[in-house]
């Protein structure tokens, strides 16, 4: 029998080119986070299953998740999403020290159908702040994704974070006669506007909600801006309305140009409870949100022991390599970049032994090194380099052996400059 060339539907393979731009996302994300201070840590990638059926929402615990029973008898999940493994370790974590700022690159498993920007196994990048309910920490959060964008040169113009507050929809739609029992339909309705076409999804809220229920929900989701007269007259002088005024005040203040209010963002994950926000393409090409996040009050107290407020967002690393890809901002060349600095080439057999110990002697100083380990001669040696990617080329032959001076070849166009053995690595560096 011959084994299937292909992997499991959806999930991650990545070949070394691919992963180049993998890792090149992830470092500039990384780099952006931690000049705000940002922490990495790494939780299981199996947890229990009632860890996310209690607050993820049963929908993607049970059908949207890879679940299964192990040899124990225990109901298992392969992690959708990591919030709840974070609020777990933080109730449990003893002595830290609050606000907690920490980030992670979890490799996360939907049952989803695959599509673009959708996949069944997918890297996130998460990350969260805990232990303080005040706005200071959601605009960090919000600097935070603009400097990762500006770290890819993403002009304000090609992105939006779309903002709202759940405890405003919930104030609202209340302030609107909507009543209490029904606002977790409300907000599975609103969380489908930007899924459906307009006019589809209006039809589809009045038939789900009739009556003066289904109209306010169309009535809030057209709210373009926090002093809308239909917001005011609803929800004007809440708590929630004057904490989310306030907030826009503290993004304009802070210059963060791409945030607009948005009422339609709820966010599909049950355990939010103050502001909800998403970061969307504002062209046609990628609908899926390249993040998703907001303010989680009592995810943590689910564990017993102190109440402690988080808020955090993930970002998808495949939905914002196709959001750069799309405007063509992923730099020229990363794909294709060994990572070898220099690969050493051997004349003849004879200089193999000297050619080994000069690139040990390199890769002491830090700097990646290849050299033949097939037996191949000079002229393959090139071709491998070159096929590689490899931007220098040495040839080692009796000549540089005896007076220790060197050609350093770089790129396909031959260009060179000498050196000598103790000055090498200072120019490869
Ligand atoms: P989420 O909105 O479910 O939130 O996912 C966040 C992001 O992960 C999405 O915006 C999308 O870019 C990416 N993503 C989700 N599902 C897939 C998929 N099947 N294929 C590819 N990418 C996907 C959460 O997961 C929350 N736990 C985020 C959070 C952290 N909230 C607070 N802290």
């Amino acid at each position: 029998m011959t084994l299937s060339r292909q992997p499991l539907r959806g999930m991650r393979e990545l070949y070394p080119p691919q992963k180049r731009v993998e890792d090149y996302l992830i470092g500039g994300i990384r780099s952006a986070a931690r000049v705000y201070g940002f922490e990495e840590y790494e939780a299981p990638v199996l947890e229990p299953l009632e860890l996310f059926l209690a607050k993820s929402g049963t929908e993607l615990a049970r059908e949207q998740s890879y679940n299964f029973t192990d040899k124990g008898g225990r109901e298992l999940i392969l992690r959708p999403e990591l919030t709840p493994s974070l609020a777990r370790m933080i109730a449990a974590g003893g002595e830290l020290v609050f606000p907690v700022k920490w980030m992670s690159f979890p490799d996360c498993f939907r049952y989803e159908k695959p599509q673009r920007g959708r996949v069944r196994e997918f890297l996130q990048f998460n990350l969260d702040i805990l232990g303080t309910a005040d706005p200071a920490a959601e605009l960090e959060v919000f600097l935070v994704l603009q400097r990762i964008m500006r770290t890819f040169k993403v002009p304000d113009s090609l992105y939006r974070i779309r903002y709202s507050s759940r405890a405003l929809a919930a104030a609202a739609l209340r302030g609107a006669g909507l009543p209490e029992g029904e606002a977790a339909r409300a907000f599975a309705l609103l969380d489908r506007r930007d899924k459906m076409p307009g006019g589809d999804w209006e039809s589809w809220v009045l038939e789900s909600l009739p009556g003066p229920g289904g109209r306010s929900v169309i009535e809030y989701s057209r709210c373009e801006a926090l002093d809308a007269p239909w917001l005011i007259s609803a929800a004007g002088g809440t708590v929630a309305m004057e904490e989310l005024i306030a907030f826009s005040g503290m993004l304009g203040a802070a210059g963060v140009g791409a945030a607009i209010f948005d009422p339609a963002v709820v966010r599909g994950l049950d355990y939010y409870t103050g502001i909800v926000f998403e970061v969307s393409d504002t062209g046609g090409e990628n609908r899926r949100a390249i993040c998703g996040g907001g303010r989680y009050d009592d995810l943590v107290g689910l564990f017993g022991g102190l109440k402690v407020s988080g808020v955090g967002f993930g970002l998808g690393i495949l939905t914002m390599q196709l959001f750069l890809e799309t405007y063509g901002l992923i730099a020229e060349g990363v794909a294709g970049r060994h990572p070898a600095a220099v690969f050493l080439a051997a004349y003849s057999q004879e200089q193999r032994g000297f050619v080994l110990e000069l690139a040990e002697r390199l890769r002491d100083a830090g700097i990646p090194v290849e050299t033949d380990i097939s037996g191949k001669g000079l002229k393959k040696q090139f071709s491998l380099a070159e096929k590689r990617g490899i931007g220098r080329l040495i040839v080692i032959g009796p000549e540089e052996v005896a007076t220790g001076c060197l050609t350093v070849r770089c790129g396909s166009d031959r260009e060179s400059y000498e050196t000598d053995f103790d000055s090498l690595a200072g120019t490869l560096a």
